[in-house]
């Protein structure tokens, strides 16, 4: 391996970061909501045109293209030893609404200029290399991230998929049939030796790297993310004619749930607990009338897992006091409740090899946000490649990621890919 190495070091390898800030930019084209915004949510026409793109440009390289049942694409660069397992790398294409073009996307399109940029140093890989584009990493639309990582791990099975339902109640299985995805489920799941390791690259999503003036993070583990929705349900009635004390307001238990959220990360004492109620939908939602209906999304995650479970615990109850005082009926659903990833140790050591060999600076560091590596590293050699972008702004429009900062990200990435499919 140490030999593979040393030979990788040889290699002439040049990235083009003006054509991948040009592809990333033509992908930021295909949103619902109007440019510097990017909203692209699973199945809808822009996610559909943007993959549609992708398959372009991987066709371009002549690489292999296959998609599974629920559209995770396989792009792959055949090695001369083609029936090894593959290493891989990717992420995702999807984009939350009102937010930034560099989250997932510079792992997507940064793998394919690294492939580009092995070939064009006249490199041949022996294992094959593949780009994996994830299917819904985002949870905008079935409410429930990583669909397409849990599902070729075995997290979620076809029965699971089945269940899932989006605002509309469009079943997951319409949904990916009208996009075009009929194969069926159960074919879905990667064999253990499918992949013999599998590095994603992607923005670091906080300010880190940017502060501390770091060319890039080799992430040694990802937090474990949890998400609650919690209902409030009361009588609702008219906002003038509706006395105060005979009122049973599902807003007010909302909020004082969501005040109780804080609080409960608070008490932990630790940057790394963090709480978050990112949704909050009342109904009837109108001005004049008392609020019948509260639905809360929150996010709780922790790198220290039975931590992340008390903070659980303690909004579960929360929920059902709040409900008893108020008076209103309550219903709490777990939707996903993940342990944390380590990288492999091997994967961390060649990041960190090729870094020293580019001369780049770099740092461990844990991943607050979750990614599709995290379910991917329960059942492959697994690790993450952050690179810094501007005041660690994420999930907003204004996120950035410099030409340079992603070159370096993309030179790092195809320096260990050559590494890893050498042998
Ligand atoms: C991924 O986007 C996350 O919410 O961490
Ligand atoms: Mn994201
Ligand atoms: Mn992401
Ligand atoms: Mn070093």
């Amino acid at each position: 391996v140490v030999e593979n190495w040393v030979w990788a070091a040889s290699l002439r390898l040049e990235v083009d970061g003006s054509r991948v800030e040009s592809e990333l930019k033509e992908l930021r084209r295909f949103s619902d909501t109007a440019a510097p915004d990017v909203t692209r949510i699973l199945y809808t026409q822009s996610d559909l045109d943007a993959r549609d793109y992708l398959r372009r440009l991987f066709k371009e390289e002549g690489l292999v293209i296959r998609e599974d049942a629920i559209g995770n694409i396989f792009a792959r660069w055949p090695g001369k030893s083609a029936d090894s397992p593959a290493i891989g790398t990717g992420s995702h294409c999807d984009a939350i609404p009102f937010s930034g073009m560099y989250d997932g996307t510079v792992g997507v399109v940064g793998a394919l200029e690294a492939i580009r940029a092995l070939k064009r140093s006249g490199f041949r890989p022996v294992r094959s290399i593949e780009i994996l584009v994830f299917t819904s990493e985002e949870p905008t639309r079935f409410g429930i991230g990583c669909l397409g990582s849990r599902a070729l791990t075995g997290v979620l099975k076809p029965l699971d998929l089945m269940k899932l339902l989006d605002v509309n109640n469009t079943s997951f299985d319409q949904a990916r049939f009208a996009a075009g995805y009929t194969d069926k489920l159960e074919n879905i799941e990667l064999s253990e030796s499918y992949y013999d390791g599998f590095i994603e690259l992607h923005i670091e999503q906080g300010p880190e790297l940017e502060k501390g003036g770091i060319d890039v993070g080799v992430v040694t583990a990802i937090a474990a993310p949890a998400q609650l929705e919690v209902t409030f349900k009361g009588d609702g009635g008219h906002a003038g004619a509706l006395l105060m004390h005979l009122r049973n307001d599902a807003l007010l238990a909302g909020a004082e749930l969501a005040i109780e959220t804080e609080k409960a990360a608070l008490a932990k004492g630790t940057r790394d607990t963090v709480v978050t109620t990112g949704s909050f939908d009342i109904a009837p939602n109108t001005v004049n009338s008392v609020p019948r209906h509260a639905k809360l999304g929150i996010d709780v995650r922790d790198i220290d897992e039975q931590r992340r479970d008390s903070v659980l615990e303690i909004i579960i109850s929360r929920a059902a006091e709040i409900a008893t005082a108020r008076r209103v009926e309550h219903s709490v659903r777990v939707l996903n409740k993940d342990s944390p990833a380590d990288s492999a140790v091997e994967l961390v050591r060649a990041l960190e090899d090729s870094a020293d060999q580019l001369n780049f600076s770099h740092q461990r560091m844990v991943s607050r946000a979750y990614h599709d590596s995290l379910f991917i590293a329960a059942k492959f050699p697994t690790a993450m490649l952050f690179i810094p972008c501007r005041d660690g702004i994420s999930h907003r429009p204004d996120e950035y990621a410099s030409e340079e900062a992603i070159s370096k990200g993309v030179l790092a990435l195809a320096h260990t890919l050559a590494k890893l499919s050498s042998a």
